[in-house]
């Protein structure tokens, strides 16, 4: 699912190369969960962006699904990123004028809605994101807008949105990071469970080791190199 090899990340800071990711490899096979665990600064997020080609690397390449990163341009990134990834990310990241089910359709407009397992091509994307947000525990909080929702009730809209076009693959950047103890406890479980049930390859950045115990395999990073 994920090929990783040589990945490194060089930026100019100031004059002066600053390296922030070292020769990076790794790979992660369909259906695993794989937790990225570092302190503070040590590049996780740095590997999440190039992963999910937001971002590009000075040194060795990214494979998704057996097409190379590298090969493609910004618009067939993007194109291969609608097919095949959803993000979480700490700070949820919602579109704020949008209200909890526009939010989740908006993935699904933009995978065309054309993905078989989504059902047949009657059932309409209203159903199809309002039954996610059913299944997140949302279902009597379609029509609010994020500045109304809780943080958890907005993360747990953005797990519906990540799921709802059933990637492959699931990016989630401390998708906890932002809650309390007892919120983000509630949020990991439901993450879990959908991962399980959608059979998702998941790769989970997290501080915390609980979390990172729940997955399938952790890879540890050191000021940006791999160090188990
Ligand atoms: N464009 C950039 N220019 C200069 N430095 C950068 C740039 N992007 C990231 N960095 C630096 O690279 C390092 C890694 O950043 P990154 O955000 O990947 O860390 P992280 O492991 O996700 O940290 P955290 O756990 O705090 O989120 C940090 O020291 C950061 O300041
Ligand atoms: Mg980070």
């Amino acid at each position: 699912m994920i090929e990783v090899a040589g990945l490194g990340k060089t930026v100019d800071n100031g004059g002066e190369p600053l390296t922030i990711l070292q020769d990076i490899s790794f790979s992660v096979m369909p259906g695993e969960t794989v937790a990225i665990v570092g302190a503070s600064g040590s590049g996780k997020s740095t590997l999440l962006g190039l992963l999910a080609g937001l971002d590009s690397p000075t040194a060795g390449d990214v494979r998704l699904d057996d097409v190379s990163l590298s090969a493609l341009d910004e618009d067939q990134r993007a194109k291969l990123r609608g097919r095949l990834l959803g993000f979480v990310f700490q700070s949820f990241q919602l579109l704020p004028s949008l209200n909890a089910l526009e939010n989740v359709m908006l993935p699904l407009e933009l995978a065309g809605f054309s993905r078989s397992t989504l059902g047949p091509a009657s059932v309409s994307m209203v159903a199809a994101a309002s039954e996610w947000l059913e299944r997140v525990g949302l279902g009597h909080r379609l029509k609010h807008y994020p500045k109304h929702l809780s943080g958890g009730e907005q993360q747990r809209v953005a797990l519906a949105r990540a799921f709802a076009p059933n990637p492959q693959l699931v990016l989630a950047d401390e998708p906890t990071g932002n809650l309390d103890a007892a919120t983000g406890q509630q949020v990991i479980d439901l993450m879990f469970d959908l991962n399980a049930k959608q059979g998702t390859t998941l790769l989970l950045v997290t501080h915390d080791e609980a979390i990172a115990a729940r997955c399938g395999r952790v890879l540890r990073i050191q000021s940006g190199r791999l160090v188990g």
